[in-house]
């Protein structure tokens, strides 16, 4: 959720902080801060709001000849996003940067408090550094192990100190920590991301480690594909990637000869009658996808579950279940915990993930990786994409289907077309009042409906439901007037004529009606047509890219940072 940064052993360590801190922003944005140890002094600097801010001031700082320092980017959980809960937190000695949640801090702070000793912010992270220097004797590391036995949660820790100031003390469980160096350099983050171009050896700290680390693996090399490349927004970038994404994702695994994944082999399978897929938000919806390809043609029962309830309902978990896991990031808190559980259990897992050597991998027994490349904009977009054919390709591999064709040309339905993004860049300006929106769709087009919804609020604030067509008359139609904008995901190929009624129920209330689709329904206000396909899913992918530049479009004439949009964080490592 937030994202932490530190460095010892290289000259202005401020400069590499910055950056690092650039490269996590997307993580959470409420508020930074950077500490340093500059002459055996420590320096904290703090800022609310978006990075540029601390920047500025860190600017006015006179700095000697510091040697080493700790960075973070917050996204508030405990207390508003102010300068006194911005990290790093500090005691009379030491400052500490946190991502997780300490569980138990109420405790500790009466326990403290009872000692006369004051509490400045409303977070949960104060505690660590409070109760750092209670314990200190003489022996920074014995106080650091003793602070690090006696809190729970979920945490990745740095903490530094006046009193050994050569020193970086860092603690991992449950949220990611790398330490990676470079002749004698070492750096921290967490993910690999502002790490690149430092250092050329890493270190994934396991649950339970803290101290030093001596087993390295080596980084990729280069932070290109991570920049924006004109265009005005990474989620816009990452929109047009799609197409070169999906191509990676698929090779030497859609052949000719059928589903190729080298991660499984067919005995993985034996035995599995049911499969249980547990996630969140956007990978939730290409689950539901996952669903209906995977029944339809595999004909194995297909249960999706939002990870957040699974984890608390005490489900009936059989061992002739296969669990699969969907996170982009593989940090996701709910989703790791629900695999986490399933193994428990005794199921065999399997993760569709984005993020190699994440928590997620790290647990599950299998992974498919999604080789979306790394995805700053907090909206998914080509992570999506990437999942759902993940998931149409592991229900062609258990069908035995081959629809190696098919696939292709489903990617090529990605391509951006530079006419139809200039149309809806047009009409998003129709669609910046009213009561809300509705996407509606059938069969695979209802998960894609939702999605498009989830991408239409996260990034422009309106109102947003997705819906199934045939539902709608169930209720919500009673909100049908001029100001319910709807967007109708009309395919030619599944349930054509039942979908069409649906639109034109909408249509014959008032409702402004948006139908995406090969044919015009002339009853409605505006259409943006795609390709005839003579297949569901190639009509999918092309009406993803559609909704997605919708939403996009939308929040940029509403005037919203679409990549880092208001009270989000792009890893969720919180529950
Ligand atoms: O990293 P994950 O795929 O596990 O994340 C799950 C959700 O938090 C994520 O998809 C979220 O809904 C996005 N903001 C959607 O755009």
């Amino acid at each position: 959720m937030c994202g932490i940064v530190g460095v010892k052993g290289i000259k202005n360590p401020q400069d590499f902080l910055l950056e690092g801190l650039k490269e996590l922003e997307y993580r959470g944005y409420d508020s930074a801060g950077i500490a340093l140890i500059d002459e055996g002094e420590l320096k904290v600097i703090k800022a609310v709001g978006k990075l540029k801010n601390l920047e500025e001031k860190v600017k006015n700082v006179t700095f000697s000849n510091p040697t080493l320092g700790i960075g973070h980017t917050r996204w508030a959980t405990h207390g508003k996003p102010t300068e006194l809960n911005a990290h790093p937190h500090i005691g009379e000695f030491s400052a500490v940067v946190h991502n997780g949640i300490i569980e138990n801090y109420q405790e500790i702070k009466k326990e403290l408090e009872k000692e006369n000793i004051s509490f400045v912010s409303q977070t949960d992270t104060e505690v660590i550094v409070k109760l750092f220097e209670h314990f200190y004797e003489g022996d920074a590391f014995e106080a650091f192990k003793k602070t690090f036995e006696k809190i729970d949660g979920a945490y990745a820790i740095l903490l530094i100190t006046e009193k050994e100031p050569e020193k970086i003390f860092f603690a991992k469980k449950g949220s990611p920590l790398i330490v990676a160096k470079n002749e004698g350099k070492f750096f921290f983050a967490s993910s690999d991301a502002p790490l690149i171009g430092y250092a050329n050896t890493a270190h994934y700290v396991e649950d339970g480690e803290f101290g030093y680390v001596d087993s390295f693996k080596p980084l990729p090399a280069n932070k290109e594909s991570a920049k924006k490349g004109g265009f005005r927004f990474y989620m816009e970038k990452e929109i047009y990637e799609q197409y070169d994404v999906l191509k990676e994702n698929t090779l030497g695994r859609n052949t000719k000869d059928g589903i190729v994944f080298d991660e499984l082999d067919k005995s993985f399978f034996e035995g599995i009658n049911n499969i249980i897929i547990s996630a969140c938000g956007t990978s939730y919806h290409a689950g539901l996808v996952g669903k209906y390809l995977i029944e339809r043609d595999a004909k194995i029962r297909v249960d999706v579950e939002v990870a957040s309830e699974l984890r608390y309902r005490k489900p009936l978990l059989s061992k002739d279940t296969l669990f699969i896991v969907i996170s982009q990031s593989g940090e996701t808190a709910d989703t790791l915990e629900t695999l986490k559980m399933a193994k428990k259990a005794g199921l065999k897992t399997l993760a569709l993930c984005n993020m190699d050597n994440s928590s997620i991998v790290r647990e599950a027994d299998r992974t498919i990786l999604l080789r979306a490349g790394i995805e700053k904009g907090v909206a998914s977009t080509k992570a999506f994409a990437t999942q759902v054919m993940t998931l149409w390709m592991l229900s062609n591999y258990l069908a035995d289907k081959n629809e190696y064709e098919i696939i292709n040309q489903a990617i090529e339905a990605t391509k951006v077309n530079s006419k139809i993004h200039e149309k809806i860049k047009r009409l998003s300006k129709r669609y910046l009042h009213g009561h809300g929106f509705f996407f509606i769709g059938r069969d695979i087009f209802y998960p894609l409906a939702l999605e498009g919804a989830l991408k239409l609020k996260e990034i422009s604030y309106i109102h947003a439901e997705g819906y199934p067509a045939g539902e709608m008359k169930h209720g919500p139609i009673a909100l049908a007037d001029p100001e319910l904008f709807v967007v109708a995901l009309l395919s030619k190929n599944i349930l054509f004529e039942k979908t069409k009624s649906n639109i034109e129920e909408l249509a014959a209330r008032d409702a402004t009606v948006l139908t995406v689709s090969s044919e015009e329904i002339e009853l409605t206000d505006d259409y943006v047509k795609i390709s005839l396909a003579n297949h569901p899913m190639i009509e999918f992918f092309e009406m993803m890219v559609i909704t997605q530049l919708l939403a996009l479009e939308v929040a940029i004439r509403m005037g919203n940072d679409v990549d880092m949009p208001r009270n989000l964080a792009k890893s969720v490592t919180v529950e």
